[in-house]
């Protein structure tokens, strides 16, 4: 039986839902975990598959999914991880920012490349030894809950800090972080008016040579702090290791 459990069930729970349904992803029941059991049961309403709503993890972890995808809040990863790992359940973490400061290492713990891309290109060259990692990350005031009417800079520095300052929208400086050091990474934010979209530059200074990396992404019509590819990253990251999991529970 291949079963998904998903915690949160806002703009990213909801997209993986649906390509669940569509059968993008090889699944044959939903478990969906959400603290605002609405948003659960909304979800459920719309959706022709086959979906128990739980209203605790602990009700979630007793049901067994061979994966669970978070996609809450990083208080929730920071709440739920050890709980997860210790029935040896798959994660697929959504709200990365919460690993940078967890000591948990598991191989069970999956990190999306969420709203980039070229993990592995920059995890190679992490083995060599980086020099810098410069994320510039420019967005719309509203994906910044701002409303400044010309460009302007809201950031300037380390990663770690970003992502406590930004917790809901710096998950980029926090995926760099854990590919390469924490500290190798600066990030800069910068709000434009002028933009639609939630656009990340990534420049990276290496032993052997430099990278330049864009994405332009279109934001999430429900929550405009997060970029459509990151939902859909997760997508791609629940196919691959649902697959692996359950090829490896039918040998
Ligand atoms: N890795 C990436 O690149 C990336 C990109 C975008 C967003 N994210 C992160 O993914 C997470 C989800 O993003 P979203 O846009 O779907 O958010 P959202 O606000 O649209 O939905 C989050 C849902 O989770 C629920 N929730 C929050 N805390 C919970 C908890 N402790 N237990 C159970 N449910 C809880 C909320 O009620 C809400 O329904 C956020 O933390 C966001 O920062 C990561």
């Amino acid at each position: 039986m291949r079963k998904v459990g998903i915690i949160g069930c806002g703009a990213i729970g909801t997209v993986i839902a649906k390509a669940v349904e569509r059968g993008i992803v090889e699944c044959d029941e939903l478990v969906l975990y959400d603290r605002n059991m609405e948003k659960a049961e909304k979800l459920k309403k719309s959706l022709h598959f086959p979906v128990t709503v739980v209203k605790s993890l602990e009700e979630l972890i007793k049901l067994k999914p061979l994966v669970i995808v978070e996609a809450a809040s990083q208080q929730a990863v920071r709440d739920y991880v050890n709980k997860i790992l210790a029935e040896n359940i798959e994660l697929i973490v959504m709200s990365v920012g919460a690993l940078l400061d967890l000591d948990v290492k598991s191989k069970k713990i999956h990190i999306p490349s969420g709203a980039i891309g070229g993990l592995d290109a920059i995890s190679s060259a992490a083995l060599a030894g980086i020099d810098e990692v410069i994320l510039t990350s420019r967005k719309n005031p509203e994906a910044l809950e701002m409303d400044n009417q010309e460009e302007k800079i809201v950031y300037e520095g380390t990663a770690e800090e970003a992502v406590r300052l930004f917790p809901r929208g710096m998950n980029v400086a926090a995926t760099l972080a854990l590919t390469t050091q924490p500290e190798k990474v600066k990030v800069k934010i910068i709000s434009d008016p002028k933009v639609h979209r939630n656009v990340h530059e990534i420049r990276i200074k290496w032993k052997h040579g430099d990278m330049f990396l864009k994405f332009e992404n279109d934001p999430h019509p429900e929550n405009p702090k997060t970029s459509a590819l990151a939902a859909w990253s997760a997508i791609n990251l629940l196919k691959q290791t649902l697959k692996k999991v359950h090829n490896k529970s039918m040998t």
